[in-house]
């Protein structure tokens, strides 16, 4: 099971080793993002780790980023499972979804700031891309609501903080965040909005989830919690937030109120131009007391952002192809770590029943993804080994019969696109379609013996690749 609590969480981080305290004083303009930028580009997954800054200046609040997506398995140990369990886990939670629970008391509410108290600068929000943004942005789930049917969403939403109490969210168009912002202001009426920082981990996770319009995020939560989130009624606007985070923001989205947002560092690596986005005005800062504040790290990948956004979405979309679609041929599924779960590489791993069954597939998904490259591979082929993927591409893929171009796609953001250019996707088959014959390695007894003849020499321990198992399975 996943924590209840952030603060649960990163508890058990520490005792793993998986967090690192940093107890010199950080300026949050330029020190954290760049210190986590160096975890990112300098230090394999493997090696990475959740970054505790214990002082940021300007603050009394210490700064938490990297706990929940520095790596697989600092994102297994805050969905409560084992590495090879998470596809698994989010079937589950998607499968078996639960309503959450609304209470009174709420840790996050022991502190409450209204009116005159509410001051943005009290919390050590950061400068992601230092020496180039624009300025401060909060990087956290944020809750908005359908004004017709009252359902709630949560997704991330970069947001700029204008001054004391008035920040702009950058909701993209088609985010549901921005479909929710019509169902008020159309009629003139500002929209309820919170942030929530720091919430119990599957909050986190399930909010990047890529769920259709009226599912609210809050229930994979508790799907994949295994048991209902606790809301509480927010104290200035009529939204019910995540009781166990740590702190919540609440304001109100004024129609036809804008400002220019950014220049900021974008996902896919480059920077991004200035927009004009809806204002919000603050209207109350409540939380725990002594509070932790959570900043999910995005800009150049890999980042947490690419780690959270693929992880779920790929769990989610197996469980579509496989419960939706009916493609139960379907075993696996995985989004590379380094784009966001959109526009990047997805390798499907299944076993074809029929000719161009893979192909069909590789449509299905880019038709129902925002994923750009779709490459399909047997049962056999390790799909988190992008070395044994590409030997399936090099093998069991021939080009010009087995690739499939869709053209006329729109990304946004997509920087391989000029501005008023289209994108496209390509569908790469690479399932065996002739017999090649047996594989090129001594067979199974003899492997095995070899091992064992291995130790005896007392060469150097190694844990045997998947790829590897897959290969001696069938030699
Ligand atoms: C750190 C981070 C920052 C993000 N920033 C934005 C953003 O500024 N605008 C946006 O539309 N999506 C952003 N996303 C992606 C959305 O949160 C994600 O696609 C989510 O599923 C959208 O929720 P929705 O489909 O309910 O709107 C961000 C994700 C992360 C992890």
């Amino acid at each position: 099971m996943s924590h209840r609590t952030m603060r649960d969480f990163l508890a058990v981080l520490e005792q793993r080793g998986l967090l690192r305290r940093i107890t010199k004083p950080v300026d949050p303009l330029w020190e954290p993002a760049a210190l986590a930028k160096w975890m990112y580009q300098g230090l394999p997954a493997e090696q990475r780790f959740g970054m505790y800054f214990e002082k940021v200046m300007g603050s009394d609040i210490p700064l938490v980023t990297g706990a929940l997506g520095a790596s697989p398995a600092t994102y297994a140990l805050a969905l409560g499972v084992e590495v090879d369990g998470i596809n698994d886990a989010w079937v589950n939670a998607a499968r078996n979804p639960i309503q959450p629970k609304v209470i009174d008391q709420a840790l996050c509410q022991e502190v409450v700031m209204t009116g005159n108290d509410v001051r943005l600068s009290y919390l050590p929000i950061p400068v992601w891309t230092p020496g180039k943004d624009a300025g401060r942005y909060i990087t956290t789930n944020v809750v908005t609501k359908d004004h017709d049917t009252g359902i709630q969403n949560m997704g991330v939403y970069r947001t700029m903080v204008c001054d004391e109490t008035s920040v702009a969210c950058n909701l993209h168009i088609g985010r549901h965040g921005f479909q929710n912002m019509f169902t008020w202001t159309d009629k003139g009426k500002p929209m309820p909005i919170a942030w929530v920082i720091s919430a119990p981990p599957v909050v986190h996770l399930s909010s990047v989830a890529l769920l259709p319009y009226g599912v609210d995020e809050i229930t994979l939560a508790g799907g994949a919690m295994g048991a209902a989130i606790n809301m509480v009624r927010a104290k200035t606007v009529d939204l019910l937030v995540p009781a166990d985070a740590e702190i919540i923001i609440e304001g109100e989205v004024h129609p036809g109120e804008m400002t220019a947002e950014g220049p900021f560092g974008e996902f896919a690596g480059y920077m991004g131009g200035v927009v004009q986005r809806n204002v919000a005005r603050i209207t109350a800062i409540t939380h725990r007391k002594n509070p932790i504040y959570y900043g999910l790290t995005s800009q150049m990948p890999p980042s947490e952002s690419t780690t959270l956004q693929s992880i779920v979405n790929a769990g989610l979309l197996l469980k579509r192809l496989r419960d939706d679609m009916g493609e139960s041929s379907i075993s696996d599924v995985f989004i590379d770590l380094t784009f966001a779960g959109v526009m990047g590489h997805v390798i499907i791993a299944m076993k074809p029943g029929y000719p161009a069954h893979a192909k069909k597939v590789g449509r299905l998904v880019a038709a129902m993804t925002a994923l750009k490259r779709v490459t399909v591979v047997d049962n056999d082929i390790d799909i988190r080994d992008s070395s044994h993927i590409d030997w399936a591409l090099n093998a069991r893929f021939n080009p010009s019969r087995d690739t499939v171009l869709i053209d006329d796609v729109f990304f946004n953001l997509d920087p391989s696109v000029g501005p008023s250019d289209m994108g496209s996707k390509i569908i790469c088959d690479a399932t065996a379609k002739v017999d090649a014959g047996a594989f090129s390695l001594p067979p199974k007894d003899i492997m095995m013996k070899a091992l064992k003849s291995w130790k005896e020499i007392g060469l150097p321990e190694f844990d045997i690749p998947k790829r590897a198992r897959y290969r001696i399975d069938r030699s």
